[in-house]
Order: structure tokens, then sequence, then C-alpha cells
């Protein structure tokens, strides 16, 4: 199986396709229109933009040049804050393995994860997703702590507007996910990104990043002006067609994940992505949110039928998100601390 998928030739179109994306406003008073736009997005793609979403344009562009100021720092400053256990601080070039089968190594990008910040004494530091973050210090960047922690923040809230109206989408009481049972302790992940300008190379196998889903509820995408995200809506296409989806100023690239997929059995789509290279460098910001660590990701009751039983078992947020993490990125013992 895995033998006839690698090195299936990918036809490299002689122009690239531009995906054309239904835009969400979050500001606007039509909810009904919000809903019908969202769903056709999550039957047709789950990727959508959403415009007007409150973060200012100030503030999103600060929070890139706090990224730039640390990806330009020494590798030798950057491996310093190295991930933990937790999956908190600094992912070097190639850590992440994200399509094994088409890739040679790891992804050509560089990145910094950021969780909720739990303080090492509450009880709830314990669970596998929560505990401190992994700073740099104030001397070394000044102020960065204070705008990450200050767009974790914001952009919670812009996810939970989202999950709002897909729960209408999914003709559900509007705060189905947003509950304190769903996401009352969300496990909600902050990524920078950085790609160096490596140029991808699909028949070499040489991705920015390898082609894959997310593995949550929903992901906020922020990018720079550079394009390199693609998606391919149908994974079974043979060649599989993929089409870029341009950048946005202002607006966040949304996208379903895994969990959604589950939860919905299938109806709302987590639609494979990756991301080439050009040889320009390139900056993004993804924000992942998943639900609290022991929630439990089941088929609604109105997405399945006799006839279309549940496709998945239940499975409880943590166990999932553990083997998903594990199965893409490198072991912490590969690296010589
Ligand atoms: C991701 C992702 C896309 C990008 O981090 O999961 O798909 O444009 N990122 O960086
Ligand atoms: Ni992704």
């Amino acid at each position: 199986m895995e033998d006839s998928k690698k090195g299936a030739p990918e036809v490299l179109p002689a122009y690239s396709k531009v995906s054309v994306l239904n835009c969400i406003d979050l500001s606007s008073s039509d909810i009904q229109k919000s809903v019908s736009l969202l769903k056709q997005a999550c039957l047709d793609s789950g990727f959508f933009y959403v415009i007007n979403h409150g973060i200012s344009q100030e503030f999103m562009e600060e929070v890139f040049a706090q990224s730039k100021r640390f990806f330009n720092l020494p590798i030798s400053e950057k491996m310093k804050l190295l991930r933990n256990e937790k999956h908190r601080g600094y992912t070097p070039i190639l850590d992440e393995y994200l399509d094994p089968i088409n890739q040679i190594h790891g992804d050509y990008k560089e990145g910094y994860y950021i969780g909720v910040e739990v303080p090492e004494d509450d009880p709830d530091a314990q669970k596998p997703y929560f505990g401190p973050n992994v700073w740099p210090t104030e001397d070394i960047l000044s102020g960065w702590r204070q705008a990450m922690e200050k767009y974790h923040r914001e952009a919670l809230g812009v996810a939970k507007a989202v999950t709002r109206l897909i729960a209408l989408a999914l003709d559900l009481e509007s705060d189905y996910f947003d509950q304190p049972e769903v996401l009352g302790k969300p496990i909600a992940v902050l990524r920078l990104l950085h790609y160096e300008g490596q140029i991808s190379d699909t028949m070499k196998g040489i991705y920015g990043a390898g082609a894959h889903s997310d593995f949550g509820l929903i992901t906020l995408l922020a990018t720079d002006d550079v394009t390199g995200l693609q998606i391919c809506k149908d994974k079974d296409a043979k060649p599989q067609i993929w089409e870029y989806v341009a950048p946005l100023r202002g607006a966040f690239i949304v996208n379903l994940g895994d969990m959604l997929e589950r939860w919905s059995n299938c109806i709302f789509r987590s639609t494979l992505h990756r991301v080439l290279g050009n040889g320009q460098e390139r900056y993004s910001i993804a924000y992942f949110v998943k639900p609290n660590h022991d929630f439990v990701v089941e088929c609604l009751p109105a997405c399945q039928s006799k006839e279309n039983p549940p496709k998945f078992p239940p499975i409880k947020c943590e166990t999932y998100l553990l083997q998903r993490y594990k199965d893409t990125h490198a072991d912490l013992n590969s690296y010589n601390k």
C-alpha cells in the first residue's frame, strides 16, 4: 500500500491554480449568511477566510515582528529553548516530519510552540499539554512574552466565535463547542513558523511542510504576503491536484482539523495541506484549538444513521493528540542537549 504511494508521480501544473475560498465576516450581523457560507466551505474543503475578527492589524504586525526577532537569534540561543516533552519551545529545521511517504526528510521550517500557561504548582500542570511555557528571557527579547500571551488570549476569542458558527452549521446549539465541558480548558497552542527560503522540490521530496491535516478542532492561520500554502481537496485523486491558498492581509485562513472530521463523521472536511517554498523567506503563525484533555470526541447523533454508522470510535482528546504528536516529531533524544 505504502509502496504504491511512494514516488507516485505528481503532475506539476504548468500554472498554479489558486483556490477560491469563502470569506466569513465575523463582524456581520447577518448570522444566517455567515453560517451558510461557512457550511458550504466546511463541506467543500474545510478551508475559509475569517475577516473583521477583532484582532487589530497593528497588533498582528507586532506579533510577526516579535516572531522575526526570535528566529533571527543565533541557533545556539534558539537551541537553549529547544522544545520540551510537553511540546513547548523551539523546533529546529527538519524536526517535524509530516509526510514520510513523500518527503525524504523533515520539514524545511523552524517553529516555536507556546501552549496555555499553567504554573508548575497548579494541579492541571500535570496534564500532558499543560504546564509552564518555555520563554526567552526579557533581556534577550523584551516584550516578547507579553505579546505572545496577548495573542494567545485574543486568538482563543476568535476561535470560539468561529466554533459558534460551526455549531450552527451542524444544526447544534451555538454554544455546543463553546461550553466548559468542551472548550473550558482547551488545549490551545500558538505556533510561530519560519520558512527559511529553501525552494521545495516535490519530485525530490523536499517540502517547506509536508502534506498533512491538522489534528484538532480548528486552526487559525495568519501568514505574511509570501505564497506557499497549498490544499488538496481530494487526497485519493491520481494525480493529486494542489491549489494555492492566497494570503489575505488581516485575515485568518481557518481550517478544520481531524477531530471535527471525526465528530461530524467526515461530513465536514479536514483537508490535506502543505507548504511549498519558492525561495523567499516566509513567516506564518498557526493557532491550533483542541478541546479539554478529558473530552471524548465521538460522532454527533445527527451525523450518523443506520445506513451511515460512525466511521471512528470515540476517543479522548489527549490520547488522540499524544499519538499524533509522537507520529510527526523527531525523538527528543536525537538532540545532543
Ligand atoms: C501547520 C500549517 C501552514 C503555514 O502548521 O499545520 O499547516 O502556512 N502551516 O505555515
Ligand atoms: Ni497544518
